[in-house]
């Protein structure tokens, strides 16, 4: 756990994957990152006190099963102001998957990538993306975080959330997902995939010698780490 493992891979990012156990995996998505990626903290601190004051467009990157987004529209629905979201992913799977959920006023979601966004000139307020980074080589982070910046309009914000390995992150989910496998987590990739996304992951420290100039990477609470720019 010292290094970083980045030639393991997670078996939901093999195309030839059960299509049927990474569905399972998508509909958990929302359970597990409630517990570990406190979704509703990123809310509360980066988009509800913009919706105080107006409208916000969001850009969610590699939404998976976008959870957050449905989310945060519920979170939003008596905001003074309007919540215009895009959440994207590359992958046919997890757009496939998130498309099937209902549909939400003010959410637009798309099988596409943040560059060809960018190419399509939206700018948003709120650049996000969870989970994403460690999936990355290097060179695609630096190349994910340069393209962040670009899509933000005056005064906004890009977060890129994720794990911060470490050995006690690895122990811990190892063990509290252990009880959760024969009945919630049954038939999904969760904790197979938990695991090797903590041994692909990065610490604050080697985000931080990656991250361009003007990005910031903080550390959060329980092995979290967050790259932050303001525009
Ligand atoms: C572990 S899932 C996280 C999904 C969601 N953000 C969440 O927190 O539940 C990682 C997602 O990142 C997507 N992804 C992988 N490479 C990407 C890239 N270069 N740009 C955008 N999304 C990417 C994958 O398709 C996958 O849906």
């Amino acid at each position: 756990m010292r290094r970083r493992d980045a030639d393991v891979r997670e078996l939901m990012d093999d195309p030839a994957c059960d299509p049927v156990r990474l569905d399972r995996t998508y509909a958990r998505f929302g359970i597990v990152n409630a517990v570990v990626a406190a979704p509703r903290r990123t809310y509360r601190r980066r988009i509800a006190p913009r919706l105080r004051t107006g409208g916000v467009r969001l850009l969610d990157i590699g939404t998976g099963g976008g959870d957050f987004p449905r989310a945060v529209v519920r979170w939003a629905r008596r905001a003074a102001h309007p919540l215009d979201i895009l959440a994207i992913d590359p992958d046919p799977r997890a757009y496939g998957w998130a498309m099937r959920g209902p549909h939400q006023h003010g959410l637009r979601i798309r099988q596409m990538t943040a560059e060809a966004v960018l190419d399509a000139g939206e700018r948003f307020d709120v650049v996000h993306s969870n989970h994403v980074l460690h999936h990355l080589a290097d060179d695609e982070v630096v190349e994910l975080l340069r393209v962040s910046e670009r899509l933000l309009r005056p005064g906004g914000v890009a977060v890129h959330r994720d794990i911060a390995r470490s050995g006690l992150a690895f122990a811990a989910f190892a063990l509290a997902t252990l009880p959760f496998q024969p009945w919630l987590l049954r038939g999904t990739f969760i904790r197979p995939d938990g695991l090797t996304s903590i041994r692909r992951s990065r610490t604050a420290r080697e985000l931080s010698s990656l991250v361009p100039d003007g990005w910031e990477v903080r550390r959060g609470w329980p092995w979290r780490v967050e790259a932050v720019r303001a525009r």
